[in-house]
């Protein structure tokens, strides 16, 4: 049922199982159920065209955005360290983008002469193919296996190769809701054998002016990706939205722990979307949601690691305790 096509004529080494025909139903489909809501909701996954993901980029490299700095200086710190207790030849990534943290790892696996294959998977067929560009040079003894997919449903079709490490890194495991994550998880779980593993990054529960500072920068990049939604949805589904109508929101959830990226509209304004024959209304103040960015305690990812049948081997974090990798096991 799925597409799933080797694809020579851009590289030998990506597979497709993610057209952009595919993306653009699944969009509609979402977009239609999550407009007709209320509170209205737009699905995460469509930030990451190629402005997005440059966007993404950018944010990565902003002062108030600590995730990445900080989880990239667990890597250089424990890099060694992990690739030892996974020993691994073959890494997966999910939702790799531009594989720069990633490179922490690549380099400790080959310090142990292991490294055979690098299998980056994302939704954002910009990214990784940016990404691997950019490896081919610096790793040549190494196999790529670029993956287009969508890791909610496409796990099954990935590579089996090797003994495999499979790193979910940048806390976007906390931009699943608690019923997708567990969901995801468990299927991370069922591909695994007992001598693979998976290294997981997540956000932590921390300074709350800090945390909503992350998601709300001052030169407006967040603003610019989150509004990018739109944009997306105006280009693959003939809509009219008016990105510069809605301002961007980030609030902390306390109750769920979470960060929420919503658009607020300015104004009432009504919304076309020719493709879906749907007119959308909103109030002054309307709130549309985008996303969540949820934040854990170390407890919390031990659980539900535990609930999808993973124990959790080794557990890092910076000196602050903003973020966290964790290293698990099938259990
Ligand atoms: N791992 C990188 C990028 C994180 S941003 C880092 O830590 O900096 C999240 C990445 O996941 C983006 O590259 C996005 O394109 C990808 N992504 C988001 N949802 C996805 C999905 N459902 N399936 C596959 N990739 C996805
Ligand atoms: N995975 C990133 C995170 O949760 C994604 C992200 C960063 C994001 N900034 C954002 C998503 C702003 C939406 C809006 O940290």
């Amino acid at each position: 049922m799925e597409a799933s096509v080797t694809v020579s004529r851009e590289a030998p080494e990506i597979t497709r199982h993610l057209t952009a025909a595919d993306l653009e139903a699944s969009l509609a489909r979402d977009v239609a159920e999550g407009l007709g809501r209320m509170p209205k909701t737009l699905p995460p996954k469509y930030f990451y065209d190629a402005r997005g993901s440059e966007l993404f980029e950018q944010i990565t490299t902003l002062e108030e955005y600590y995730p990445t700095r900080t989880e990239e200086s667990i890597l250089a710190t424990h890099a060694a360290e992990i690739t030892k207790l996974a020993d691994a030849d073959t890494l997966v990534e999910l939702g790799s983008g531009s594989s720069t943290k990633t490179r922490l790892l690549l380099d400790g696996m080959r310090s142990t002469g292991r490294l055979a294959r690098y299998v980056p998977v994302d939704v954002s067929e910009s990214a990784l193919l940016g990404a691997i560009e950019s490896l081919r040079a610096d790793y040549p003894g190494m196999a790529m296996h670029g993956v287009i997919a969508d890791f909610e449903r496409h796990l099954g079709l990935l590579p089996r190769e090797g003994t495999r490490l499979v790193a979910f890194l940048g806390g976007t495991i906390g931009n699943l809701a608690p019923a997708q994550r567990a969901r995801f998880l468990a299927a991370v779980r069922s591909g695994l054998g007992p001598a693979d593993r998976l290294l997981l990054g997540t956000g932590l529960v921390t300074d709350l002016t800090r945390l909503v500072r992350a998601y709300d920068d001052n030169s407006g990049v967040t603003a610019e990706f989150n509004r990018n939604v739109l944009r997306v949805v105006n280009g693959s589904l003939h809509a009219d939205f008016e990105p510069e109508a809605f301002d961007h929101v980030a609030v902390w959830n306390a109750e769920a722990e979470w960060i929420e990226m919503r658009l607020r509209s300015q104004k009432a304004q009504t919304v076309r979307i020719a493709d879906l024959d749907l007119t959308v209304e909103f109030a002054e103040g309307e709130e549309l949601r985008t996303e969540i960015s949820a934040k854990f305690r170390r407890e919390v990812v031990e659980r539900e690691l535990a609930e999808a049948g993973f124990t959790l081997e080794a557990w890092w974090t910076d000196p602050q305790e903003d973020f966290a990798l964790s290293l698990a096991a099938p259990s």
